[in-house]
């Protein structure tokens, strides 16, 4: 019998100083071998704007399309915990609709919701939200959903200042009484201060090797997005060649009448194939 990744299980690993390896899935089958496979944590991210989806910002996915995708990886993932990343708007107009919009991720299917950022606003949610049952992932560094805000896509935390204010920040989040922070795109030495001056983990994207865990999108460690490719991604695999060569060799099958074979179709009976005039 699997057992279930909670958050009690993510805090021991933290305590014993044991990295979280998590990754983001969008699918059914894809959150199933990410699952099996061993991954910590699941995380619906809305990356799937980008990857999944198509479009050019995570800002143009909302509430319907998050639901839908986080119901399908919840399906696959039975051992690990999964994490509904709430989209752009969803928590930002009132506490109400935010507690709303989080509760329904959770009976979608999620074990918990990352909400990007920190402010008085922000920080209130998350205490209503955990008063509620419903464990929060943090997010701070590059935030891409304030990207208009934030000026572009770009390393945060590069001066001592910003450092102090992104600590200040993640004190106030763990106080708030997230279980965990994302830190995204800082320098490496920023996600060490970080995650040594504060008591819960923190999971690094592209903020360096001391983070308490890695997340990685898994389209593009898999080598299946390809429209670009961040500085800090790790390719394990070539998913777009598999598929690019696969689909050539099936077009030429279908092509050439090579597909389907004898033992790739269903067969009439002798007796009923006699009473029609076809051949073999
Ligand atoms: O949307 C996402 O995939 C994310 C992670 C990469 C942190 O927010």
């Amino acid at each position: 019998m699997l057992k279930k990744t909670t958050v009690k299980t993510i805090e021991k690993m933290y305590n014993n100083g044991e990295k979280i390896a998590v990754l983001t899935a969008y699918d059914y089958s894809t959150a199933k071998y990410i699952d099996e496979a061993g991954a910590d944590i699941i995380l619906v991210g809305d990356s799937l704007a980008n990857v999944a989806l198509g479009y050019n910002s995570t800002q143009q996915v909302g509430m319907t399309e998050m639901l839908i995708f986080t119901g399908a990886v919840a399906r696959g993932a039975h051992r690990a915990f999964v994490i509904g990343d709430m989209p752009f708007m969803s928590y930002n107009v009132s506490i109400e609709e935010g507690v709303r919009n989080c509760g329904d991720m959770l009976r979608a299917g999620a074990n918990a919701v990352k909400i990007e950022g920190c402010n008085d606003y922000i920080l209130s949610l998350i205490k209503r939200l955990t008063d509620a049952g419903i464990p929060v992932l943090g997010h701070l560094g590059f935030t891409p959903q304030s990207i208009n805000t934030l000026g572009g896509y770009a390393v945060q935390g590069k001066t001592e200042d910003t450092l102090e204010k992104m600590l200040e920040q993640a004190r106030a989040l763990e106080k708030a009484g997230v279980f965990a922070i994302v830190l995204e795109m800082v320098p490496e030495e920023g996600g060490k201060y970080i995650t040594e001056n504060i008591n819960i983990p923190t999971i690094g994207i592209g903020a360096g090797k001391y983070c308490s865990g890695q997340v990685m999108v898994s389209d593009d460690m898999l080598g299946k997005f390809s429209d670009y490719q961040p500085k800090f991604v790790r390719r394990y695999a070539d998913i777009k060649t598999v598929v690019l060569d696969s689909v050539k060799e099936y077009c030429a099958d279908v092509k050439s009448g090579d597909y389907p074979s004898a033992d790739e179709v269903f067969k009439l009976e002798e007796k009923e194939k006699s009473k029609l005039n076809v051949g073999s």
